[in-house]
């Protein structure tokens, strides 16, 4: 089943599996450095159908850390058109990069020296976010975004859009989960506004909704879209289903072409399961029964190729997005593959080391 190609409009994936996005930590001043071209350059050699570059920010206040990939200025946009075209190179397949705001979670360590944890105020930037609502006791208070940042905001999306096209990307994937600024709007635990942005699930959509439809526009037919949205926020009184489900056919009417559950994040502290895997899929073949045409897909802990193809056949999902097995083991997917005897598959370079 992984095996089976997805083709729809100009959506065309080899197999199902795509390399789910994964910040690096790792940029040089907002731009890809040597370790992106040794990471990125071996996953799209993987046998996966799509790679997705990390959390791109659109802006600086955008960023989670210091040391984002982003995607806001020319530089930023010279050195993205500088590694798509190797990893172009490398293999072609489709590349889409993750868009991102972090909102009230920006402005931290890079975890491997602070875990989840907020810089030092005078190292740090003051962040933004749908309300004043801090993230954790520990976090500092945002901003609230008043018209005029919502207005920046969705005008940031759109210009790391332009830039991502332009530097030859074939997918754009709009961040909405993890507790970032677009969750942070959706999600009831961090959005207490009354005004077009919030007081109700409907206006809670609105910046996600403004966003797509902008960023939609400069897509057209030609580049794919997706987002990655939260199947629930795992906290009482929370984001669940049905908002999940709601949200899903709005971005199906705004032609986004996929979506891939993920969950939590809005806290530090959820109630979510250390492997959420059977929760997501659960949420996906709900989400998958009540839209038409937008594929679905689902993240955590999916690498188990039986229980995906399992999945595929039962309508769960129509795609997964792995991560970490493909840190763990670059060639994870075409050791698969060459056991099952898909020679197509296997680097020719590679192939004597897999292939009897
Ligand atoms: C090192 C690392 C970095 C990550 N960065 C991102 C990211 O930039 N954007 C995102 O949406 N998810 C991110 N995630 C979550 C992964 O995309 C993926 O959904 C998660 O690891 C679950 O899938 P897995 O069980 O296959 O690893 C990251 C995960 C890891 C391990």
């Amino acid at each position: 089943m992984i095996l089976k190609k997805i083709k729809k409009n100009r959506l065309e994936f080899d197999n199902r599996i795509v390399v789910s996005p994964m910040c690096q930590y790792s940029s040089d001043d907002g731009s890809p450095s040597a370790w992106h071209y040794k990471h990125l350059g071996a996953l799209v050699c993987s046998g996966a159908s799509m790679v997705v570059l990390e959390s791109t920010a659109v802006s600086f206040e955008g960023r989670i850390s210091k040391k984002d990939l982003c995607l806001y200025n020319e530089k930023h946009f010279k050195e993205l058109k500088k590694l798509i075209k190797y990893l172009k190179s490398l293999k072609n397949i489709p590349v889409c990069i993750q868009l991102n705001h972090a909102g009230r979670k920006g402005s931290s360590y890079v975890p491997w020296i602070k875990k989840n944890f907020p810089l030092p105020k005078n190292k740090g930037w003051t962040t933004i976010s749908s309300s004043n609502i801090k993230k954790d006791n520990l976090w500092p208070r945002p901003k609230i975004a008043d018209k005029n940042d919502i207005k920046k905001i969705i005008n940031d999306f759109s210009n790391s859009a332009k830039f991502a096209i332009k530097a030859g990307v074939d997918a754009i994937e709009l961040h909405m989960a993890h507790g970032y600024l677009i969750h942070q709007f959706l999600s009831p635990i961090s959005n207490n506004r009354i005004d077009e942005y919030g007081g109700s699930s409907q206006k809670r959509l609105n910046l996600a909704l403004k966003i797509t439809k902008k960023v939609k526009k400069l897509c057209k037919s030609k580049i794919i879209l997706g987002a990655r949205i939260t199947g629930e926020d795992h906290v009482n009184n929370g984001l669940g289903l049905g908002d999940a489900i709601n949200l899903s056919k709005k971005l199906e009417k705004h032609g986004v072409n996929y979506i891939c559950v993920s969950s939590g994040g809005i806290k530090t502290k959820t109630k979510m399961r250390k492997n959420p895997r059977l929760q997501r899929l659960k949420i996906s073949k709900e989400i998958k029964k009540k839209t038409r045409s937008i594929l679905i897909g689902a993240t955590g802990n999916m690498g188990n190729i039986t229980k995906l193809n399992n999945s595929i056949l039962k309508k769960e999902i129509d795609f997964a997005f792995i991560g970490r097995p493909f840190l763990r083991n670059s060639n994870w997917l075409i050791e698969y593959f060459s056991k099952i005897g898909k020679k197509i598959l296997v680097p020719n370079q590679y192939s004597r080391s897999f292939l009897k």
